[in-house]
Order: C-alpha cells, then sequence, then structure tokens
C-alpha cells in the first residue's frame, strides 16, 4: 500500500489497531499485539494514543510484546526499548504494566536461553499475535533477524549486522558505543502472527523494501520472509516505493 506520505500511512494502520481492539474489547477477547521501536512506528503510536484520549479507547486487555531489545542494556537508558516504549506510548494510554513485555537487555548470558524460551512460550499460550506491526532494516532485517536469519529462527541473542550498528551509532555517540548483540524475537514467531504489517518511510529504505517484496524469498534479506505470509502488508510512502 503505497502512501503519498507517513502522515496519512500511519493514521490509517491506527485506525486499523483500533478497530481490532475495539471489536475484541466488544467480544471481552484481549487483543495480543506485536509491537516495535525505531522512528516508523512513532506516528502510528501517537495516533494511538489520540484516539485512546479522544474516542475513550481502552488498551485495558491489550497484551503486547516488543520484538527486540539491545544487550546488554538497562532500561532506564537513553538508548532501551522499554524507555522508548514508556515514552512513545505506554505510559500515554490505560496499558496495566503487567500487559507489555519486552526482552530484558539486563540478563547475564546464562539466563538468556531460558528467558526467550518463556518469552515465545507466553505468546503461545495467549494464542499468538492477532497483528504484529514492523519496520525494516536498511539491510532488510526484522526485528533485529540479521541477514543470514533462517526463517524458523527462534528468539535469541543476535550479533548485529555492521550495518544496523552503523544505523545505531548517532544513538550511542559513536559505533564503537553500540552494543555488540540484542535479544531478538525469531522469525519464527514473527511470521505466526495472524496479520504483518510492515512499515517503510523514506528513500533509504526504497532498496530494501524492494528487495523484500520483489526479488527473492532469502536469508540475505530477512524481510522478504514475509512474502511467504498469507496476510502481511507493506506500507510504504512514496519515497520508500520508488524502486518497486
Ligand atoms: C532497529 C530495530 C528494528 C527497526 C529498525 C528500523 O534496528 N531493531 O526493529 O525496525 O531499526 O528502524 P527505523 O524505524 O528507525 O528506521
Amino acid at each position: 500500500h503505497i502512501f503519498s506520505d507517513s502522515d496519512s500511512a500511519s493514521k490509517s494502520v491506527a485506525k486499523e489497531i483500533a478497530d481490532l481492539i475495539r471489536k475484541n474489547n466488544q467480544a471481552s477477547k484481549p487483543t495480543i499485539l506485536g509491537l516495535a521501536t525505531g522512528s516508523s512506528p512513532k506516528k502510528v503510536y501517537q495516533e494511538l494514543i489520540r484516539i485512546h484520549r479522544e474516542e475513550g479507547l481502552s488498551f485495558k486487555d491489550v497484551i503486547t510484546f516488543n520484538l527486540d531489545e539491545y544487550h546488554p542494556m538497562e532500561p532506564d537508558s537513553i538508548q532501551s526499548y522499554v524507555r522508548f516504549m514508556k515514552e512513545q506510548l505506554f505510559d500515554h494510554i490505560d496499558i496495566p504494566v503487567t500487559n507489555y513485555h519486552l526482552p530484558d537487555g539486563t540478563l547475564s548470558l546464562d539466563k538468556i536461553p531460558e528467558f526467550c524460551r518463556d518469552y515465545e512460550a507466553k505468546i503461545e499460550r495467549l494464542g499468538g499475535f492477532d497483528y504484529y506491526l514492523l519496520g525494516i532494516g536498511r539491510n532488510g532485517h526484522i526485528g533485529f533477524n540479521e541477514p543470514g536469519s533462517t526463517i524458523n529462527s527462534k528468539t535469541r541473542l543476535m550479533t548485529l549486522d555492521i550495518a544496523t550498528k552503523i544505523d545505531a551509532s548517532p544513538d550511542f555517540g559513536g559505533l564503537q558505543k553500540v552494543p555488540k548483540k540484542a535479544i531478538t524475537l525469531g522469525i519464527d514467531s514473527i511470521m505466526k502472527s495472524k496479520k504483518i504489517v510492515l512499515l517503510a518511510w523514506g528513500e533509504h529504505k526504497a532498496d530494501s523494501v524492494a528487495k523484500a517484496v520483489e526479488g527473492t524469498v532469502t536469508s540475505d534479506i530477512p524481510a522478504s520472509y514475509l512474502q511467504l505470509h498469507p496476510n502481511a502488508s507493506f506500507i510504504l510512502d512514496e519515497t520508500a516505493a520508488s524502486m518497486l
């Protein structure tokens, strides 16, 4: 879906999420959402906050799981995804603190495998994701599933690709300060979502978007796996769609 700009695209995505939550609230069913950080979903979150404030949409029965977190990372650090999600969304809506989940960047290495298994098990016990909101890295990654990740990859500690570290370096004040690793939800859990929506804005995303949408399905571009999903959409502005 190609929109003239990211504002109108974000509003349309937020409306779709709000409609899903409203429908589930009416049926007294929880809504299981997968969420992403980064600049791409920011306007969607702003619009969801507006809908909560102005239209009274309740998030009390919304349960969320984020894609990823740097490791090591303290939750109150400026670059932490926990902090990002609180500032951009959770602190402004009525979601209970116990309903949102992010990978834990403070775990010691030996505790990570068990944490990752539990994270996936929780999602599965809830019946999997109703809706997953994704961004895309310039190298075609989704979450921190870097090039080379297989379609059945599990939630795990991942070594960050050099392109990812370069893109993150302004946030950390230099390449050397970017964490070398991150915990990411695996492609397997993302692919089990009933619906997947990937957002991409700007010319710098055009190449990876074109490869993901029109190229061969390959581990070199993890977002290309979405071609194999029955209900996945790419929501683009004109510049991100310019190489299609
Ligand atoms: C990071 C995150 C991804 C995100 C990507 C794109 O690497 N781990 O989940 O999708 O960046 O970020 P942005 O939306 O800022 O372009």
